[in-house]
């Protein structure tokens, strides 16, 4: 069948048409199911690494005169792979586009973490319908970490039959085939696999600026924390060799990229799976500080895998920022146990003692779940006491969400959701009051600024941010863009600094 009958052919499908539809030959042949009780399951199997990744001669065209669109839902990682899908659209021949009526093929690069995140993506796949409606030969793609569950997929393949095609997130380089699939046949393809452990490189990217870059340097999580959906939908740990990855740097560098972030969702698991080689995500650090490029942050660091080390390497500065994002989920040992974070309040304060002592002018962020089932209000307490004690200077808080599968799901809640809600209020005011102090000691002091543009509401006025990642507005030339300046700030808010950029010759004490 050529692509004009498939098209004809398939048009939107009504719910009649789908009842009469059998999905059952792709759970036997290409749908493999993910499995949580596999994933949980998973022991030590063998890291395949491929350097080999090219697009296949059959598929180089495809994407001539076509347009693609992809939105992103999720994290960092998940933007990452929305760069390297670019890279193989545009590798394949197609153009990017800004808007989905434009597009020949739309891609939704799901998250999975919490629920109103999915409630996102099948309120966008309603509006999705009436675009395909009209424009039938347009092809829709669900992919990234909803696209690992299950029960996801099920009701893609029941509810939205318009849907194209379902591909997870260990299937992103098998993309070629899967578009060519899509247009070949008129069955909804759908490729998620479920415990692949390999690492592919040299897969082409596209990235969305040329100032700061993403690096992943490892894949996947087996922490199994109790709430928690990525061990599922991301797999199971396995790193990146530090040779592919000082290189991607240095050639980032090359090309003139000011600042890069490693990717990881527990970075300080870096190397754990090495069998020939005993290099860890210090070691990793203290290559990255000999390269010259300005900045190298990293994100995320787990407290239970942060050695000595890392410290140590961390303090000697250089291109290491002094800006650590280290989540905490929790003040109350209790509550960290039953969320099986596996460290206690008492080990994540020594933690932050010694980073202090270390680095003294550290900036701490985190990340916080309020509401965690059966949370008592004395345990909320510690959470608030526990982020005064460290003095973040800013975090991320967010409702605990059930996720189907994990083992907090199946744990009966006594707490309801105004309680949450009200905690969770509580904790914002506090976590705004730390911000502004953070941001309030900075009046007056000279800060290195890596410039990224104009700012939104004003062209007149650039906007970059310092090396402990806060905003700084200021008055400035266009060629200071993609830049390292010194900025004196003037003024506070709650999240933003305001400043005067100062003559580079100047010799002072800049932060
Ligand atoms: N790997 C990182 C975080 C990844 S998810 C780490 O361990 O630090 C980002 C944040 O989302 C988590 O730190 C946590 O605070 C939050 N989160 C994860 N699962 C959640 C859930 N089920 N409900 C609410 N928040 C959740
Ligand atoms: Fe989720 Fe915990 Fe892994 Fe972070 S460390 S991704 S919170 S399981
Ligand atoms: Fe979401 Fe997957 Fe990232 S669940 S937070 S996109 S790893």
């Amino acid at each position: 069948m050529n692509e004009k009958q498939r098209l004809e052919s398939q048009q939107v499908q009504s719910p009649e048409k789908n009842k009469e539809k059998d999905y059952s030959k792709y759970f036997q042949t290409v749908y493999m199911p993910p499995s949580l009780k596999d994933a949980r399951r998973r022991g030590r199997e063998e890291i395949k690494y491929h350097d080999d990744f090219d697009i296949d001669e059959r598929f180089k065209g495809m994407g001539n005169g076509r347009k693609f669109y992809i939105r992103t839902y999720g994290c960092q990682m998940n933007e990452h792979d929305t760069e390297v899908m670019a890279g193989i659209f545009m590798n394949l021949g197609y153009q990017p586009t800004e808007t989905v009526e434009d597009a020949d093929v739309v891609l939704m690069n799901t998250c999975a973490i919490r629920e109103n995140a999915e409630n996102k993506v099948f309120g966008e796949l309603g509006h999705l319908k009436h675009l395909k409606m009209e424009k039938p030969d347009l092809l829709l793609g669900v992919c990234g970490c909803m696209a690992q569950q299950e029960s996801v997929v099920n009701r893609i393949l029941q509810k939205h039959p318009f849907v194209d095609m379902i591909f997870g997130t260990h299937n992103i380089h098998r993309l070629p085939e899967i578009l060519n699939e899509a247009y070949m046949s008129k069955e909804m393809v759908v490729e998620v696999w479920s415990k692949e452990g390999d690492v592919i490189e040299n897969l082409p990217k596209v990235r969305t600026g040329n100032i700061k870059a993403w690096v992943n340097i490892m894949y996947g999580c087996d922490k199994f924390c109790t709430y928690c959906i990525v061990p599922y939908t991301r797999g199971k740990e396995r790193s990146r060799r530090p040779e592919d990855i000082i290189q991607e740097v240095r050639q980032l560098a090359a090309h003139g990229y000011k600042e890069i972030t490693l990717l990881g969702q527990n970075v300080n698991a870096y190397g754990k799976d090495f069998e020939d080689i005993d290099y860890r995500f210090g070691d990793l650090m203290d290559d990255l500080r000999k390269v010259d490029i300005p900045r190298v942050r990293f994100t995320t660091s787990h407290p239970r895998d942060f050695d000595d080390h890392l410290i140590e390497v961390l303090a000697n500065k250089g291109n290491l920022v002094e800006h650590i994002h280290l989540p905490v989920q929790s003040g109350s040992s209790a509550m960290l146990k039953i969320m099986g974070r596996k460290y206690t309040r008492e080990h994540y304060l020594e933690l932050v003692r010694k980073i202090k002592q270390a680095i003294p002018d550290v900036s701490l962020s985190t990340d916080i779940i309020v509401g965690f089932p059966n949370e008592t209000d004395e345990q909320f307490e510690e959470t608030m006491s526990l982020y005064r004690e460290v003095g973040f200077e800013t975090a991320y808080t967010f409702i605990y969400s059930a996720r189907e599968g994990t083992p907090a799901a199946k744990m009966k809640d006594n707490v309801s959701m105004e309680v949450k809600k009200e905690r969770l209020q509580r904790l914002n005011a506090l976590v705004n009051d730390y911000s502004r102090k953070a941001m309030e000691a900075h009046k007056g002091q000279i800060v290195e600024v890596l410039v990224e543009g104009e700012s939104k509401n004003n062209p007149e006025i650039l906007s970059g941010y310092t090396r402990k990642n806060k905003l700084v507005n200021f008055k400035g030339p266009k060629s200071a863009i993609g830049n390292l300046v010194q900025v004196k700030i003037t003024d506070a808010k709650t999240w933003t600094l305001n400043g005067e950029m100062i003559d580079v010759k100047e010799s002072v004490e800049v932060i």
